[in-house]
């Protein structure tokens, strides 16, 4: 088993915060590892709390069809959340959820080794960029950590509820698209 089959296993079987009591299954991330690019958005809704995948309900495909436009899909970028089980009626994960959980993206992250991660909107910019992110002022600017490039979009529910902020969101995945050309992101690369 690989070391990323190894954490699977252990967030499988997490029983370290109240939503394991209510959850159906976890919800860890897919994708191929290592990554150079990852997507972190907040937590498992319903379709997802059902499936054990990340974004497969309605926010889930309106995210495939915005990672269409640059190049991306699933099979060459990783998809995960905050939060692996879903908190219920859809609610924000509380600090104490996001803090037992946090672990798993950790370690996620230093095996994927990405050069890019994309919070897909403010929880995840809040919790990965810095606690005041503002994600109607700040999303789309490029800021780097730990030798990450970390960006924020609005998430794909809030562009369903908001299609005004959708222009923004596409000048944003352009930028996404030339930082990941800028770095060197093998997803990018022609040969
Ligand atoms: N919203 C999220 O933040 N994550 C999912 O996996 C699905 C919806």
């Amino acid at each position: 088993m690989d070391k990323m089959d190894a954490l699977r296993e252990k967030c499988l079987s997490c029983r370290s915060c109240p939503l394991a009591a209510t959850r159906t299954k976890v919800v860890f991330g897919v994708g191929p590892a290592p990554s150079d690019i990852v997507f972190v958005g907040e937590g498992p809704g319903q379709q997802e709390d059902l499936t054990g995948e990340p974004f497969v309900g309605a926010a889930g495909r309106l995210l495939d069809d915005m990672l269409s436009i640059i190049d991306l899909g699933r099979q060459n970028c990783y998809i995960c959340n905050i939060v692996k089980c879903r908190p219920p009626q859809n609610r924000d994960p509380m600090p104490e959820e996001q803090d037992a959980c946090i672990g798993f993206l950790q370690e996620q992250l230093a095996l994927l080794q990405p050069k890019i991660v994309v919070c897909l909107g403010r929880i995840a910019a809040m919790r990965l960029i810095r606690e005041d992110f503002r994600i109607t002022r700040e999303h789309g600017q490029w800021t780097q950590k730990d030798g990450i490039w970390y960006s924020a979009l609005y998430h794909p529910s809030a562009l369903l509820r908001d299609v005004s902020k959708r222009p923004e969101t596409f000048a944003d995945l352009l930028s996404l698209r030339s930082k990941a050309r800028e770095v060197g992101c093998i997803e990018y690369k022609t040969e």
